[in-house]
């Protein structure tokens, strides 16, 4: 990039994608391709076979009990639009409640303020400390038996922070709430199972975990998922259609209206073939080396200040040079040819919190080397001598 080595350092935003990913998309649409679910002949039953196997790697890949607790949505932000409306619909009623937490991305902080004033129901937030960790000491006096929907995400795209999902849960179950998992930084890094969290409901992306874009996952406890009425309507989604009256299609197809991203879907399997592959611990294993070897290196930059300093956290590095703005560090830093996220990352109630208007965010995945944060800190030393 710019004439240099490409130095990848945005893989929080999205991730690049396996030749094996690339190659079964390819084959697809080459030689596959035809619409699914809704046609006798042999080229469309496959297809809908190679679509309905990646409903069951992902059901493996986060241990679902069952394959029809897994929906295909657009991405993590859809599935959050879902299950806001959806459950919102169901069961929010003036005066209940929802928790979310100061360090949302505004996919899950949005979503639930609409909700909200449609319904009259009230927002609480679980605040933050200046580490960027989840402060929990009064934590039962937000959630409560008010609270009917705690959304809160994994691990925060602009911290790292990795909050303690399973505490917050069963603390939310024990006020009768039903929890969301926003998994869309997790999932990528660590090791899932839905039911050992016993969380109700876990969102995540395609593209961030190797595979496409325009492709999303909601797990939902089955027993849910069939209580709750559809967000889109239209083909796929329904049993039998008169002038009168509509019934809705079983799961999961209730929640999948239209004609699926079906070369999408079919890609992400392969991507979680490659991933599984390779193992999700190992992953983990080299991405905390990256991160650890990361905020010693550019910790020696004088005038350098981590933003996110939580003792828990995975692949995210977010900083500040003193005197300098987050845009022109990201912006020189593309002239060495490094790809980094600047700005407020969709976090904007978190940067007011921090009183900064963004920062610059180097996110690593398994593919990154020691030797790309060597020119990284390189590069920033040498910004710092020309801006700072
Ligand atoms: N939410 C993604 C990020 O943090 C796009 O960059």
């Amino acid at each position: 990039m710019n004439g240099k080595d490409l130095v990848f350092l945005d893989n929080a935003a999205s991730t690049q994608k396996p030749k094996s990913v690339l190659e079964r998309i390819n084959n697809f649409y080459s030689s596959q391709y035809a619409n699914i679910h809704r046609s006798a002949y042999t080229l469309a039953e496959n297809a809908t076979q190679e679509y309905e196997n990646t409903r069951k790697k992902v059901q493996n890949f986060i241990n679902a009990n069952d394959v029809n607790e897994i929906i295909f949505t657009k991405g993590t932000t859809d599935s959050l639009n879902l299950l806001s409306y959806s459950l919102g619909k169901y069961m929010i009623k003036e005066g209940d409640e929802i928790v979310i937490s100061a360090m949302e991305h505004h996919a899950n902080i949005v979503p639930w303020q609409i909700i909200c004033e449609d319904k009259k129901a009230k927002l609480k937030v679980i605040p933050i400390n200046s580490n960027g960790e989840l402060i929990l000491d009064n934590i039962n006096e937000i959630i409560t038996e008010k609270t009917k929907i705690v959304s809160i995400v994994h691990i925060s795209n602009s911290l790292g922070t990795i909050n303690p999902i399973k505490e917050i849960i069963e603390l939310a179950h024990s006020q009768g709430a039903y929890v969301i998992i926003d998994a869309a930084q997790s999932i990528q890094h660590k090791k899932i199972d839905v039911q050992e969290l016993d969380c109700d409901f876990f969102v995540f992306s395609a593209h961030k975990l190797y595979g496409p874009t325009g492709v999303g996952v909601i797990y939902g406890k089955k027993e849910l998922l069939e209580k709750m009425p559809p967000y889109q309507t239209g083909g796929e989604m329904i049993a039998k259609v008169t002038f009168e009256k509509t019934t809705f299609n079983v799961l999961p197809y209730k929640f999948e209206a239209g004609t699926p991203n079906i070369a999408g879907v079919i890609g992400f399997g392969a991507a979680i073939d490659y991933i599984s592959k390779i193992g999700i611990d190992v992953i983990d294993k080299v991405e905390s080396e990256l991160l650890d070897y990361a905020h010693q290196k550019l910790t020696q930059i004088e005038g350098l200040r981590v933003i996110g300093t939580a003792k828990n956290k995975a692949s995210v590095l977010s900083f500040l040079i003193d005197g300098i703005h987050p845009t022109d560090l990201g912006t020189m830093a593309n002239a060495y040819g490094i790809a980094m996220r600047v700005g407020h990352h969709c976090t904007q109630p978190l940067m007011d919190f921090f009183e900064i208007p963004g920062t610059c965010r180097a996110s690593f995945a398994f593919y990154n080397t020691k030797e790309e944060i060597d020119i990284l800190f390189d590069a920033l030393n040498r910004i710092k001598k020309l801006l700072g």
